[in-house]
Parts: structure tokens; C-alpha cells; sequence
């Protein structure tokens, strides 16, 4: 069978082997699609190894979405706006094509799972790592109407504000500010406080009555924001574990040619946590 692996560093929770197995299932195909724990300075030479070796495709997840754009020879629009990659695609001549699906798979779980039409929305993207620049373009593409994106450190955001080149619509403020900003239709919780195991100190005033707060990562590192979207009476709250399985199902689609169904491997993985 045709060889798949995710890189980490931690790699051992991630979900990736048993998502891409489950839509395998799917349509009868057999795949391996192992787990491989890299650390930062081992990350190119494991993944060039992996894909000299006969590797179909390589997911890549913390901390080297950056380093796999940068060591590919080819990337797609999302990953060069994005500075990152999630997926990895061997190409004739031993080329490496980097993609990254982060921001589709997070529009495909707002409006086609959670039924939610962003177009119109006032939306703040808290963050401006890896993550927040993964997901802001596709944002705007979908039509939200202001995209203010708020940093603890302004530099990271005036970058990605400056990247995105739309003035009018994305433009950044000052963590310092989120007091005096007003509510927002929609808050992206694209930091990783979480996953460090550190609080966010959100002023409750950002979240509207009908606000939707969507947090990327899940699980425990989703926990806290959540805790604090439902507390400020947040009209939805949601963690990114629907995004995680819409980003699989793109690499599944790029490699195997086929749509899978994400719905019922959702269902399992939410009925798991
Ligand atoms: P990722 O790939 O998860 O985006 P990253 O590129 O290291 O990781 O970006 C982490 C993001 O989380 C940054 O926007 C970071 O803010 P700084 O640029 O100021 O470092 C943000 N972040 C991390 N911990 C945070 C915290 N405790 N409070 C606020 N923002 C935090």
C-alpha cells in the first residue's frame, strides 16, 4: 500500500493516522499513514528520507509549518500567503510541492457543518502567528466585511495586515485596545495561548449577542477561550476539531483523487471528547 505519514514534535495525539484511515475505508483503499515524531533540527532530513523512500504524501503539523514550505520546491497560493504548509505532495523529478488547507478547512466548517454564512460579518482574528495568517485570506474570501486582526505583539499583525493589502477591510489595533473596540459578529482565537497552556484575558464586551466564537486548535487547548466565549454569552462556540477533519479531507481529495465524507468521521472523533 501507498505510504502517508504526519510530522510533529509532539506527534503522539495526533489524529491525523486515524482520520485519513477512516476515509481510506471509504472508498476500499488501503493506505499506510504513519505518525512521525521530528524534532526541529531532524525535520528535513526525515521528511526528505520519507519521500526518497517512496512517501506518497506527508501531513505537517507543530512546530514545522513553516520549515515544510521552506523546504519545498514548489508551493500553492495558500501556503505562500499562509508562510506555511500542512501538506507536503511529491512531484516528478523528486520535487516537493507544499499546500496548506488550514484556511479552507476552517471556511468549509463554518459554512457547510455549522450551517453559518460569514458573509457581512465584522470578524477579529486574535493572533497573527502561523495559524492566523493560515486562515485570515480565506476569511476575507468568504466574505466577511472587516477582518481587524490584534496581536500581542503589533509588529507580527502590521505584517500580515500589510500582506493581505486591503486597507479598507483588514487592518489591526492594539492588544491593549480590545477593551475599547467594540463586539464582533465573529473572533478567531488563532493563537496558541492555549496549546502553551496559558489564558487569554478577554474583555467580555468583544463577543455580541450573536457572536460566534471559533477556537482553532481543540480539545484541552480550546478549553479556556470557550469557557470565556460561553461566559460572555457568545451565540456559538466552537473548537477547530471540524477544521482538523475538512483540512484532512483536502489532502485526502489532492492525493487520492476522491471527495471523502467528513460527516460521520466527525461525528465518531466529537462522540470520542
Ligand atoms: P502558530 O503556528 O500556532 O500560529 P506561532 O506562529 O508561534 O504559532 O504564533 C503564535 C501566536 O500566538 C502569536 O500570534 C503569538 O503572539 P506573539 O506574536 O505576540 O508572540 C500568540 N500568542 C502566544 N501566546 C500568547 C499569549 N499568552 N497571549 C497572547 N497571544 C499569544
Amino acid at each position: 500500500p501507498s505510504r502517508y505519514a504526519v510530522f510533529g514534535h509532539p506527534i503522539g495525539h495526533s489524529l491525523s493516522p486515524a482520520i485519513h484511515q477512516a476515509f481510506a475505508r471509504q472508498f476500499g483503499i488501503a493506505l499506510e499513514y504513519a505518525a512521525i515524531d521530528a524534532a526541529p533540527a531532524a525535520f528535513a532530513d526525515a521528511v526528505r528520507a520519507f519521500f526518497a523512500d517512496g512517501g506518497a504524501g506527508a501531513n505537517v503539523t507543530l512546530p514545522h509549518k513553516a520549515g515544510a514550505l521552506a523546504l519545498a520546491d514548489e508551493a500553492s497560493e495558500a501556503a505562500r500567503r499562509a508562510g506555511t504548509a500542512n501538506v507536503l505532495t511529491p512531484r516528478p523529478g523528486g520535487r516537493l510541492a507544499a499546500h496548506n488547507t488550514d484556511g479552507a478547512g476552517l471556511v468549509r466548517d463554518l459554512t457547510e457543518r455549522h450551517r453559518v454564512d460569514l458573509r457581512g460579518h465584522t470578524a477579529l482574528l486574535l493572533g497573527a502567528g502561523g495559524a492566523a495568517r493560515g486562515v485570515a485570506w480565506h476569511l476575507l474570501d468568504a466574505g466577511v466585511d472587516t477582518l481587524t486582526i490584534v496581536n500581542r505583539s503589533p509588529a507580527a499583525a502590521d505584517a500580515l495586515a500589510d500582506a493581505i493589502g486591503e486597507p479598507a477591510r483588514a487592518h489591526t489595533r492594539y492588544w491593549e485596545d480590545l477593551a475599547d473596540i467594540g463586539s464582533f459578529d465573529l473572533i478567531v482565537n488563532a493563537t496558541s495561548a492555549g496549546v502553551l497552556g496559558h489564558a487569554l484575558d478577554l474583555p467580555f464586551a468583544l463577543a455580541g449577542a450573536r457572536a460566534l466564537c471559533y477556537d482553532l486548535s481543540y480539545g484541552e487547548a480550546a478549553a479556556g477561550f470557550l469557557a470565556w466565549a460561553r461566559a460572555a454569552g457568545a451565540r456559538y462556540a466552537f473548537d477547530g476539531l471540524g477544521m482538523l477533519v475538512e483540512t484532512a479531507a483536502d489532502a485526502f481529495e489532492l492525493w487520492h483523487g476522491v471527495r471523502p465524507d467528513t460527516d460521520p468521521v466527525y461525528a465518531e472523533l466529537r462522540a470520542r471528547r
